[in-house]
């Protein structure tokens, strides 16, 4: 990454002091040569102070809305890092764009076609760069099996089948208990929320191939009261009797295995760390992560599937199956002469290709993909690094996201849920 690093440095701003900013704010403390953090809109006081004295920013560098950033007319950097909640993108990403800053911009850009359009139009119309964090496209899994498409290693692509399995204790904090758990409460669906990565993998790896037909099943199978186990209570430390072997138990999964710590503590991701006792007890009270899965607000599904056609007649699929023991994410894509597959949690991948000398059938690569370092097979941190390149006016990546871009996966994902709601196919 430090290859041409050193030589301008840019600035941003850090819109919504939450989990996935920091994330990508780090950059800034790995490379203080190319990303400084200069400013922060955070309307939670004590988050905005936490995030303040992380990158060392003066009071007037703070603010609580995106409107006392952009008041006195004087830009403060060269960019924002936008990570609010799904829901505000549009309200917060406009008056950004509008004040002349560009935009990193979590996933996914709107909750609607007509917001994801607004962000276009007003991007277009302002002249600055808002790049969607489709982290899965930096990560090395699969940009290596994008470069082997674009040289075109198995011909011309039929078909492109992709999996995500959403673990149990992940379906469990984000899904069942946690803040994509009910589109009215977060505004995605489940498919945007968690799988219009994926959906934009597929309309990526598809090249110049444009969706043109989606449809899709799925439903809420298991994490409803009907579901719910004998002995089950409300709140896995206060009424539940079957906490001891239920692999949904808060406690285990938030207190011994450790998992999840900046969802389910506030500020853990800006360094609180309150007592094993203060998680328990909030655990036992008020905290949302503490309440059974079986009894919760959840509305998602826990199992999608969609298909989808594309105008150069190739056809794709995606199943999102929630409450595996395994995360992971699983590719096949098949071409015209040959077929690549993998897991990316497994590194690797294999690339097939015809071969019909006597006594061979196929020719078999292993591609070994190292997939250590940060999220998302190693995508958070390469994104940010691609980002910075583009507002350095340098050449974009292989992987780099333009809005454009970023727009056909988010198409697939809403007509999916249009689809899956209304039991039609969808034509784009
Ligand atoms: N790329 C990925 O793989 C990935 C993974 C998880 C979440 N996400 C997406 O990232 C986004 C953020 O998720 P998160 O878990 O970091 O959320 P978060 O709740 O941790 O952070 C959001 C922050 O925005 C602040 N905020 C609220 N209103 C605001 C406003 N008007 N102006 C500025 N800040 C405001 C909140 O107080 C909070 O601190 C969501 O859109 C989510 O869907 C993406």
């Amino acid at each position: 990454m430090n290859a041409e690093s050193s030589t301008k440095l840019m600035t941003a701003v850090v819109v919504g002091a939450g989990n996935r900013s920091l994330v990508y704010a780090s950059y800034a403390s790995k490379h203080p040569e190319e990303l400084r953090i200069v400013g922060v809109v955070e309307p939670d006081a004590s988050r905005r102070q936490l995030a303040a004295e992380r990158f060392g920013l003066p009071p007037e560098a703070c603010f609580s809305t995106v409107e006392e950033l952009i008041a006195g007319g004087t830009r403060l950097a060269d960019a924002a890092i936008n990570g609010t909640m799904d829901e505000l993108h549009v309200e917060t990403t406009v008056p950004l764009l509008r004040a002349g800053y560009h935009v990193l911009l979590e996933k996914p850009i709107g909750i609607t076609e007509e917001e994801v359009e607004t962000i276009r139009q007003e991007a277009r119309r302002n002249d600055r760069i808002v790049m969607v964090c489709h982290v899965l496209r930096y990560a090395p899994f699969y940009r290596a099996i994008k470069e082997r498409l674009v040289e075109g290693a198995i011909g011309e692509i039929v078909n492109i089948q992709t999996a995500e399995h959403v673990s149990y204790h992940h379906m469990a904090v984000s899904f069942v208990r946690g803040k994509w758990n009910s589109k009215e409460k977060c505004g995605s669906s489940m498919i945007m929320a968690k799988c219009c990565h994926d959906t934009d993998l597929l309309s990526w790896l598809a090249g110049d191939a444009k969706p043109v037909k989606v449809s899709s099943f799925g439903s809420l199978m298991q994490f409803r009261p009907d579901k719910a186990p004998e002995g089950s209570g409300t709140r896995c430390l206060v009424d539940c009797r079957i906490e001891d072997s239920c692999p949904y138990s808060a406690r285990k999964n938030y207190i011994e295995q450790g998992l999840w710590k900046s969802y389910v503590w506030p500020n853990w991701h800006l360094g609180s760390r309150p007592t094993e006792e203060q998680l328990a007890e909030s655990l036992r009270t008020d905290n949302p992560y503490g309440r059974c899965v079986w009894r919760c607000d959840n509305d998602v599904v826990d199992h999608q599937s969609v298909i989808v056609e594309f105008d150069s007649g190739a056809t794709a699929s995606h199943n999102m199956i929630g409450a595996t023991s395994r995360p992971c994410r699983i590719i096949h894509i098949v071409g015209t002469k040959g077929e690549m597959l993998g897991v990316m949690e497994d590194g690797e991948f294999v690339v097939r290709t015809h071969d019909a000398r006597k006594g061979r059938e196929y020719a078999e690569e292993k591609v070994k993909i190292d997939v250590a370092g940060d999220n998302h097979g190693g995508g958070d941190l390469r994104l940010v690094h691609d980002f910075v390149r583009v507002l350095r006016g340098e050449q974009p990546s292989i992987s780099t996201t333009s809005l454009d871009q970023s727009i056909d996966g988010h198409r697939i994902g809403f007509a999916a849920e249009r689809a899956r709601v209304s039991g039609c196919i969808v034509h784009l």
